[in-house]
């Protein structure tokens, strides 16, 4: 069975992680994997989440299975968190996922079984586990332009013509927030453009949540996908709560689909329930049980926005930082972008030779096309990145 087997490539992040730990220079900065870092290079457990598991662990009274769509107070809570009151919650169908990675699959897989002929328009770039996926499941996939890195922004016209030709059934595969890898990030009147876009061709937003909270607050990241929740019939959505609860090996997500009525959506939630019992049964249950508890408590969640605010602006802080020492040294604006993006990353815009340059002789260590982690800059770090970039990218 296995003698002909080759492995597959191995994910070129996880390739940099090791790269990264075998490196023995003294100040080697790590500005590659996306998880947030504070300014000790720690990627610590949050307060609100510690204080949940500690409630949890003094009144859990059994580890005996729940439901295959997860708890429904997690559900709840997060329908809460995603939504507000921006469509009623009895539209909405969900089931609790290992990560919003799981997420993406289960909806994926939904659609597979649904419409196996949908085409899955995905933004140029993407998150390289967005096609691999799809392709994985064998749906067809196509991209559309998204960031036009001489401006460093949106290539807005681009969008909308390569949109043009999307097929009643499609999927338009839209980050909520944060953009991963470009941070570049739709204004609500893109939202809405989208919005118009789906109702005139009868193409299925499908939006990808994996940072909320990080770009600019709670409510002004979610405004977008509320607001075209509000206009279309039905819609998809992955959320992921590995970043903002800091929850990343706890595997915590949800898989959610917007439906056009109650009835639909109970049918799509038996679906989403169904799919998770072929592929892993139950979803985990702790890390979704500590989103629940500190959701559920409003002196928990008070904690919880503070500590997101503070890596938030954190994260912000560096940016303009950045930004600032390049604009010193270099004395052009052409990192401005830095500042301008929001959430975890930017691509910088080097080469491969030059994101080479960068980690062999400066210990500096980015995403091969070039995206930096923010999160990964200290206030020591950031006047040495800046002066390498400078120096490499001349
Ligand atoms: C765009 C996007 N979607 C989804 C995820 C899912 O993350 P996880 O499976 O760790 O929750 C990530 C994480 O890197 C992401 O960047």
């Amino acid at each position: 069975m296995f003698e002909t087997l080759t492995a597959p490539q191995p994910d070129k992040i996880i390739q940099l992680m090791q790269m990264f730990r075998e490196d023995t220079r003294d100040g080697k900065v790590d500005l590659g994997v996306g998880v947030y870092k504070t300014p000790e290079g720690k990627t610590p457990v949050m307060k609100a989440v510690k204080a949940a598991e500690e409630l949890v662990w003094q009144t859990q009274d059994s580890k005996g299975y729940v439901a295959l769509a997860g708890d429904a107070g997690y559900l709840a809570a997060m329908k809460g968190l995603l939504f507000a009151d921006a469509v009623p919650h009895a539209r909405l169908a969900a089931a609790g996922t290992p990560g919003g990675t799981g997420a993406v699959r289960q909806v994926l897989e939904m659609v597979k079984r649904l419409t196996p002929e949908a085409t899955v328009w995905i933004s140029a770039p993407t998150w390289p586990n967005h096609p691999a996926i799809i392709s994985y499941l064998g749906l067809a996939t196509r991209e559309y332009r998204y960031y036009d890195a001489d401006s460093g922004g949106l290539d807005r016209a681009g969008m909308m013509e390569d949109l043009a030709g999307v097929q009643k059934g499609d999927l338009i595969l839209v980050h909520g927030c944060c953009h991963n890898p470009t941070g570049v990030d739709l204004t609500l009147d893109d939202w809405r453009a989208l919005g118009e876009l789906c109702l005139s061709t009868g193409a299925i937003p499908f939006v990808d949540m994996a940072y909320l909270g990080f770009g600019q607050g709670i409510e002004e990241d979610a405004a977008g996908m509320r607001l075209l929740a509000g206009m279309v019939p039905e819609m998809l959505i992955a959320a992921s709560c590995s970043k903002n609860f800091g929850l990343y090996r706890d595997r915590v997500g949800i898989a959610m689909a917007l439906c056009g009525d109650e009835k639909a959506a109970a049918a799509t939630g038996g679906m989403l329930a169904w799919l998770n019992r072929q592929n892993f049964a139950f979803p985990p249950d702790h890390g979704a049980r500590a989103v629940q508890t500190i959701l559920g408590d409003a002196g928990l969640t008070d904690l919880w926005r503070e500590e997101l605010r503070e890596m938030r602006e954190g994260m912000q802080a560096n940016r303009e930082a950045l930004a600032a020492e390049l604009q010193r040294i270099t004395g052009s604006d052409r990192f401005a972008f830095l500042a301008a993006h929001r959430g975890m990353f930017s691509l910088l815009g080097a080469s491969l030779e030059q994101v080479e340059q960068l980690r062999e002789e400066h210990g500096i260590y980015l995403v091969f096309d070039s995206r930096m982690n923010v999160a990964g800059l200290t206030p020591e770090t950031i006047p040495l990145v800046a002066k390498a970039v400078a120096e490499v990218m001349g």
